[in-house]
């Protein structure tokens, strides 16, 4: 028990030293006395980095929804899991307690069983932020099915190559959403994919919106009758240490997305650890993740982290404008909420909005707050702390990644000093290193290079779905026996950390995560369209906002660029979704490029982020003459 909560910093450096001079010793004293198993296991890790191939807790046998919900039953039976916010704060706040859960999770997951899901098999959900969402994902972990949670705010195109690159035979959707006054058709858009998507036997359609749509003979089922005639009893599925959790997509700087594949053990240990340490979290705390359980910080901070300790967690379903810019703290005063968690992109856009929607409502039940997703900047760190937490609640400044499942460089709140900007210290069991341009570790403080992890931890990503040397070629590649981030960070004189942000061609907008290849693909589908770049510039609310060159072909044709520009950013929206449409889009005659012929991103980012003094050596480029003619009628 002594070492599950940390509570000052030096037993902090006590409980690091400890788990990186031992890990495996460390981590099987974690899972003896904090889980539940079938069987132990037989080896607490084996691991090779050039393979790349990681096991945990091999031989052990459980069911990762046994320690969510089965084993909290006697103890919190009554007391709250789930807390949902509907996005209409006139409607009704609802409860789900861990007895609730257990009984609907059982349903749906032997609705699953009914409709022939078996185990191994994969699973698409793409629901809105309604309890059927965590219902179904533990209804599947129940069972043993793979879970591939798709953003519902992906495009019918963007679903349907997830779905056939992870053959799919289920889709769990909803007639629709609600995003503040609007509504927005989901069925639909699974219509829409599914025409692309041979393999999908049967939909699951929950109801949210009562709207009209279309149900498909024998492929679509509405949810809530099969619900009602399951049983709430029923038998977790025994797995394996290491078979499959889910699968959850993530961008590349080039290709389609990576199916990052997480196991169940390892991926348990880790989240319920950080969970526990990084929010501190006690009995009777009200948590609140704002993330979508789209992303990976729903999957590891709203499900199976809290749920893992038996914590009270807050589901969201609505937008922080709506009915106005006050929502989050209504609800933060409502609910008494004790830890909020957060995106640099969304405090900054409060911050915009003003004080006035904040000092209306009582924060003082907050003890931390926690951000995530992209670098925060020191503005927007400091009215959190200012207007927030009042300066009472320290900020917790998470470094992270789909690819490592949980929380990698973190303070540890009333333990680590904060800094403004710096997600600080490395977690417990975690080893960084900072890689020079020669690849070679920098040591010492005072550094700035490329963040690497040096030894695996519970957490991490096995592999990518059906493309394991992709997953070599990514993250096991640049440098030898590390796991790169493809981030760059600096660490400062007494050891923190500071995300610099990506050293590749990923663009983090609004905190998610976007890859160039894929917008410049569906820019480039416009028929006038000859060549594209994006690249992305600095925006004072997204972070990162998204700039556009495009080559018009010549067809002697005069078009209007306005009209233009609308038709390609339709064209991302129906191909990816609206989170990658552009915010300027500057046509040009030429893009600068290498004598190989690759273009030189480096030029267009600094033009795009009007920063034009150094634009470095462009002697050696195929066409230099281009980059003043672009600098001249930047936007
Ligand atoms: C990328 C991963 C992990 C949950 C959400 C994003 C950036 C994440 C921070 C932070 C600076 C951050 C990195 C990372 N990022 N957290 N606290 N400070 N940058 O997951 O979509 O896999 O994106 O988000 O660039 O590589 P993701």
């Amino acid at each position: 028990m002594s070492n599950y909560h940390i509570k000052h910093l030096e037993e902090y450096f006590q409980v690091y030293r400890k788990s990186v001079r031992n890990p495996e010793n460390f981590w099987e004293e974690i899972a003896e006395e904090h889980f539940l198993w079938r069987k132990k296991w037989d080896t607490v890790l084996s691991w090779d980095f050039k393979k790349p191939e990681v096991k945990w807790f091999e031989g052990a046998k459980l069911n990762i929804t046994e320690n969510c919900l089965d084993r909290h039953l006697a103890t919190r039976g009554d007391k709250t899991a789930i807390l949902f916010e509907p996005n209409d704060p006139k409607e009704d706040t609802q409860h789900i307690t861990y007895t609730q859960l257990y009984q609907r999770v059982n349903k749906f997951a032997n609705v699953l069983k009914s409709q022939g899901v078996e185990k191994g098999d994969r699973v698409c959900i793409y629901l809105p932020m309604i309890p059927e969402l965590a219902v179904s994902l533990l209804a599947c972990a129940r069972i043993g099915a793979i879970h591939s949670v798709v953003f519902a705010g992906f495009s019918a195109n963007a679903l349907a190559t997830r779905i056939n690159d992870s053959d799919c035979k289920v889709v769990i959707t909803s007639d629709g959403s609600y995003r503040g006054a609007k509504t927005i058709d989901l069925k639909k858009i699974v219509d829409d994919a599914l025409e692309d998507c041979p393999g999908v036997k049967t939909v699951l359609v929950a109801k949210r919106i009562q709207s009209e749509i279309n149900m498909k003979d024998g492929r679509d089922q509405w949810l809530q009758p099969l619900l009602d005639e399951a049983s709430e009893e029923g038998t977790a599925t025994v797995m394996d240490a290491e078979d499959p959790l889910f699968i959850l997509y993530t961008s590349g700087s080039t290709g389609t997305p990576k199916g990052m594949v997480h196991t169940i053990a390892g991926y348990m240990i880790y989240t319920a650890y950080t969970f526990k340490n990084v929010f501190q979290y006690r009995e009777n705390d009200v948590y609140w993740c704002t993330a979508d359980i789209g992303w990976i910080t729903g999957h590891s901070y709203i499900v199976y982290g809290p749920l893992a300790n038996g914590a009270t967690t807050v589901m969201f379903e609505g937008v922080p404008s709506y009915p106005d810019y006050g929502r989050f703290w209504d609800i933060v005063e409502k609910h008494k909420v004790t830890q909020f968690y957060t995106a640099p992109t969304a405090i900054r856009a409060l911050a915009k909005e003003g004080v006035e929607h904040v000092e209306q409502h009582d924060l003082s039940s907050l003890k931390v707050l926690g951000t995530v997703g992209e670098p925060i900047n020191e503005e927007a760190w400091h009215w959190y702390d200012d207007n927030i937490g009042k300066k009472n609640a320290p900020i917790v400044d998470t470094w992270w990644q789909t690819e490592t499942g949980g929380i990698m460089i973190t303070p540890i709140p009333y333990a680590t000093p904060t800094k403004p900007t710096y997600a600080t210290l490395p977690f417990i069991g975690i080893q960084p290193a900072l890689m020079d341009e020669n690849a070679q570790e920098i040591k010492g403080n005072q550094a700035d290079g490329r963040l690497c992890i040096k030894f695996p931890w519970p957490g991490m990503a096995r592999t990518i779905w059906g493309n394991h040397q992709r997953y070599k070629d990514t993250y096991f590649s640049a440098y030898e026996n590390m796991y790169f981030s493809g981030d760059g960070a600096l660490r400062d004189e007494v050891g923190y950390y500071r995300i610099t942000g990506r050293v590749d061609d990923v663009i983090i907008v609004s905190g998610h995560n976007l890859g160039t290849a894929p917008i410049e693909d569906a820019v480039n589908e416009h028929p006038a369209v000859a060549e594209s770049a994006i690249v992305g510039f600095p925006h004072d609310v997204k972070g990162n906002a998204l700039y556009g060159y495009v080559i018009l072909k010549e067809t002697g044709e005069s078009r209007k660029h306005d009209n233009l520009r609308k038709e390609i950013n339709q064209i991302i929206t129906e191909q990816i979704g609206p989170i990658a449409k552009l915010d300027k889009i500057q046509f040009t005659n030429g893009l600068p490029k290498t004598r190989s012929g690759k273009i030189m991103r480096r030029i267009l980012r600094k033009i795009a982020g009007k920063d034009t003094s150094n634009l470095g050596d462009t002697s050696t480029l195929l066409n230099p003459e281009c980059v003043q003619d672009i600098i001249d009628n930047a936007l």
